[in-house]
């Protein structure tokens, strides 16, 4: 029979191992800790099951009340393990659920295929003011005959434009093909086939032999504009590009014209454009040519000089995205990365 004192003790080393037990038990955050609680302060090696081995050493009739103590701590601690065990699967279930919840709400997420160019963008919206106006949008081949990108237009043979440096001729030189240097023949291509008065404006491709750096490149673009109507003055010319610098620019933007000379306007002006917004402060940025239509130019597409007369203007498409956006590097804009074509909002 042991001491009384000894079942005391006992009993007091069970509540201890109990209590360590219940503590490592509750602390458990995950399954897998539970499992290690378990195998710590249950499993074999753990204080209450090294109790359970001494019972052999007690006499047998201290057994039974020995081995109630034990087996009443090891009830207690299984059950707590039980318990914690239902919680901690109900709340890992729970999170696996929210981890995998689909949202029946949710938009489709759309796989972009790219994005609209600048370019095209600006060519849109250049075009589109004009549109809005009344005027139409002609169209002429890249691939154009000389006569109308030169002869029609007023440049003599001996021009410096004609010169091979700035002019691809395309062979065999008898077609006298070239790949045109400027929208300016769509002029003449328009007056030849179109009904008076002709409002039109011709966005389009052109090439002339500059070597590519951050402000030429070899392939660009332009838009040209053309009015022919009776009355037509220079101040038609003025007003209508000043609609389209405020349209473009702001409601400051101003133009300006300084003489200049293109053998198919007379007068002719180069213009510039004060623009708002410009990084470092406003200021007159050159934007493009223009003038009233050469009289040689309307006889040649037949029209009586005397009777009708016309404006003419022209504007490179990336300088204008340059200078709007004050853009380093005209390179940029032919690379084709999305990543800067993106920049302009049109997304698609
Ligand atoms: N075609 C001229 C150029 O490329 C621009 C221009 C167009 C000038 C129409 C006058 C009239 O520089």
């Amino acid at each position: 029979m042991p001491h009384p004192d000894e079942n005391a003790d006992l009993g007091a080393r069970v509540d201890a191992a109990v209590t360590a037990a219940l503590t490592a038990i509750e602390a458990a955050t995950t399954t897998a800790e539970l499992q290690a609680a378990k195998a710590a302060h249950n499993g074999q090696g753990s204080e209450l099951a090294s109790l359970n081995g001494s019972l052999r050493e007690l006499a047998p009739e201290d057994r039974k009340a020995a081995g109630q103590l034990i087996g009443a701590g090891r009830g207690r601690v299984a059950e707590a393990i039980a318990a914690r065990q239902a919680e901690l699967a109900a709340a890992e279930e729970q999170a696996q659920l929210e981890a995998e919840r689909v949202d029946v709400t949710a938009l489709p997420r759309i796989r972009t295929a790219g994005g609209r160019h600048p370019l095209t963008m600006l060519v849109d919206e250049m075009s589109d003011v004009f549109v809005g106006m009344g005027w139409e949008i002609a169209e002429g081949p890249e691939l154009e005959h000389e006569w109308y990108n030169f002869d029609a237009l007023n440049v003599d043979p001996d021009h410096p434009a004609r010169g091979e440096s700035d002019t691809f001729y395309v062979a065999p030189a008898e077609r006298h093909l070239v790949l045109r240097t400027q929208t300016s023949p769509v002029q003449m291509r328009s007056m030849l086939t179109r009904e008076l008065p002709i409002y039109v404006v011709a966005p389009g491709r052109v090439y002339r032999t500059d070597d590519i750096d951050a402000t030429h490149l070899p392939v660009f673009t332009q838009i040209e504009g053309l009015a022919v109507d009776k009355g037509i003055t220079m101040a038609h010319l003025r007003g209508t590009l000043e609609h389209l610098a405020r349209i473009m620019f702001g409601d400051e933007a101003r133009i300006r014209l300084r003489p200049n000379y293109f053998p198919f306007t007379e007068p002719s002006a180069e213009m510039d454009v004060w623009h708002p917004g410009m990084r470092g402060g406003p200021r007159w940025v050159e934007w493009g040519g223009c003038g009233m239509v050469n009289p040689n130019v309307l006889r040649a597409a037949g029209l009586d000089p005397d009777v009708y007369s016309g404006f003419a203007f022209g504007m490179g498409i990336e300088r204008t995205l340059q200078f709007r956006y004050q853009l380093d590097d005209m390179r940029d804009m032919i690379e084709g990365d999305v990543r800067f074509t993106e920049q302009f909002g049109m997304v698609i």
